[in-house]
C-alpha cells in the first residue's frame, strides 16, 4: 500500500477526485475493518483538516458505538434516532446540517462543532454504521461532500 498521502490542492471536487483513489489503494487487499476505518479517518482528516472525522458502528439493534476516528474525544454511544448520527441511521440517508444548533436533538460532543455531515454505510440493504464529519465552520458541507463520501462508503469492504 502507499505509505504517504499525496495532499491535493484545488477545488473540493479535484481534492476528492484525487484523494479517493489514494484511499482505495490504501485499503485494497486489507480485510481488517478497524485498520481500514482508521486509515480512512486519518486520510480524510489529513486532506481536509476537518474538526472531527470518524465512524459510529451499529453495536445492537438500538445503539451505535464509537469506532475509529480523528479529532477530540467523543461520545461513546448514540441511540437509534438520536442526534444527527442516530437520525441518519434511522432514516437511512445522508444528513447535511449547516448549523448544528438548529438541529433538534443534536449531540454536542464538542462545543467547537458548528456544522456536520453524516453518511450511512449500508451493506446488503442494512445500515451497519455511519461516517460522521464535524466542522468548526458553519455551512461547511454540501452536495459535493455528500456525493464523494457516499461513493467512498459504497466502496468500503465490510468484513465485520
Ligand atoms: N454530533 C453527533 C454526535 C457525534 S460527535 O459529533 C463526534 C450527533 O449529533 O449525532
Amino acid at each position: 500500500m502507499a505509505e504517504d498521502l499525496n495532499i491535493i490542492k484545488g477545488s473540493k471536487t479535484e481534492q476528492y477526485e484525487e484523494l479517493l483513489p489514494q484511499i482505495t489503494a490504501i485499503i485494497e487487499g486489507e480485510p481488517n475493518l478497524t485498520a481500514n476505518l482508521a486509515n480512512i479517518a486519518a486520510a480524510l482528516k489529513e486532506q481536509f483538516r476537518w474538526w472531527w472525522v470518524g465512524f459510529y458502528l451499529v453495536d445492537s439493534p438500538e445503539e451505535l458505538v464509537l469506532g475509529p476516528f480523528q479529532g477530540p474525544v467523543a461520545c461513546t454511544r448514540i441511540r437509534k434516532g438520536k442526534g444527527v448520527c442516530g437520525s441518519s441511521w434511522e432514516k437511512e440517508e445522508t444528513l447535511i446540517i449547516p448549523d448544528v444548533e438548529k438541529f433538534p436533538g443534536h449531540i454536542a460532543c464538542s462545543s467547537a462543532s458548528r456544522s456536520e455531515i453524516v453518511v450511512p454505510i449500508e451493506k446488503h440493504g442494512i445500515v451497519v454504521g455511519v461516517l460522521d464529519v464535524d466542522s468548526e465552520h458553519l455551512d461547511h458541507f454540501d452536495e459535493v461532500d455528500k456525493k464523494y463520501l457516499e461513493l467512498l462508503m459504497d466502496y468500503l469492504p465490510w468484513s465485520n
